[in-house]
């Protein structure tokens, strides 16, 4: 007799689809819920569509970027159906402890967070203030605090175990002064990466991942893109599909936990003045 594939089955791509003979024994379990902060564009989207590729049912969280929010929704639902917008201004503690709670009222669970989002605004020792530091603190560290600690009450209560995903960054191991508050916010989380996963295991898992130069900003021309993200030991340094498949690896090996990944063609191992990966 030939197997009958589910709708949610079919939708994932067959290299990702589940053993079918697993099914046989027992009742279909629901697919994974992920919540990927700043999935609307870039390197969250990616992210999102490689866990929905993977067979995630992904909750695409947004700020301001609504049309390309839900363009990855529908990406992510043709991949495993479900897929759902979330809004949210991180900056804010309590739209920030919401989050989560919607997520979990929409899918029932949620198994994993990504957290992706974060500001990125130049800042220097001399221009340095109290005002920027709070701002990518409250965003960048505190945001990803607060959903960590959220999914290990959810996990706590379903008896289940499940992952966090912070996105860091390769400067943290090449240090210069550039994006002086950025750079502290994510060595903050990286901080926080090593004591909540002491904190929250064993339900919860979390790991870093921490990218080179892999997308260009407003700041670079894409002439200058291109020369710079040759300057590594590898000749390139990282592509989005090369962060998002470690991103995926990381919520799937389950022995990962208190580490980070760098995902950057060996650029922290070089040293320059200035970062002109941030740039
Ligand atoms: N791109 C790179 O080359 C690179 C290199 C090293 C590390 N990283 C890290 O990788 C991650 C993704 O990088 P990226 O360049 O793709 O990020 P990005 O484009 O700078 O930002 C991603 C998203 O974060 C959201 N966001 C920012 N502040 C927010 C806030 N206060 N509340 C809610 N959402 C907020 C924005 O969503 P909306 O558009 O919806 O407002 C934005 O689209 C970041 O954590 C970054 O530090 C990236």
């Amino acid at each position: 007799m030939g197997e009958v594939l589910t709708p949610e089955l079919s939708a994932i791509a067959p290299a990702h689809r589940p053993s079918l003979s697993c099914y046989c024994m027992k009742p279909l379990s629901p697919a994974p819920v992920v919540l990927v902060t700043g999935a609307a564009k870039r390197l969250g989207r990616e992210i999102a569509l490689a866990l929905a590729a993977g067979g995630w049912r992904v909750a695409v969280h947004y700020r301001s970027s609504k049309e390309e929010a839900l363009k990855t929704v529908a990406d992510c639902s043709l991949l495993t159906p479900g897929a759902t917008p979330f809004h949210g201004e991180l900056d804010d503690e309590g739209q920030v402890r919401s989050l989560l709670p919607r997520v979990i009222s929409h899918f029932g669970q949620v198994d994993a967070v990504v957290n992706n989002a974060s500001i990125f605004e130049h800042d220097t020792a001399a221009s340095f203030s109290f005002a920027a530091l709070e701002k990518h603190m409250r965003s960048n560290t505190g945001a990803a605090i607060v959903l960590a600690q959220a999914l290990h009450e959810h996990l706590s209560a379903r008896q289940a175990h499940g992952a966090v995903v912070n996105l860091l960054d390769q400067k943290l191991w090449n240090q210069n002064p550039d994006f002086f508050s950025y750079t502290l916010s994510k060595a903050a989380l990286e901080a926080a990466n090593t004591m909540l996963a002491m904190a929250l295991a064993p339900r919860v898992r979390v790991v870093g991942v921490a990218p080179g130069l892999t997308l260009t900003s407003h700041l670079l021309s894409d002439e200058k893109f291109a020369a710079l993200h040759k300057l590594s030991p590898l000749g390139r340094s990282s592509s989005a599909a090369d962060v998002a498949a470690t991103v995926k690896f990381a919520l799937d090996n389950a022995s990962l936990t208190g580490t980070t990944l760098l995902v950057d063609g060996g650029q922290h191992l070089m040293k320059f003045e200035r970062d002109f990966s941030l740039m």
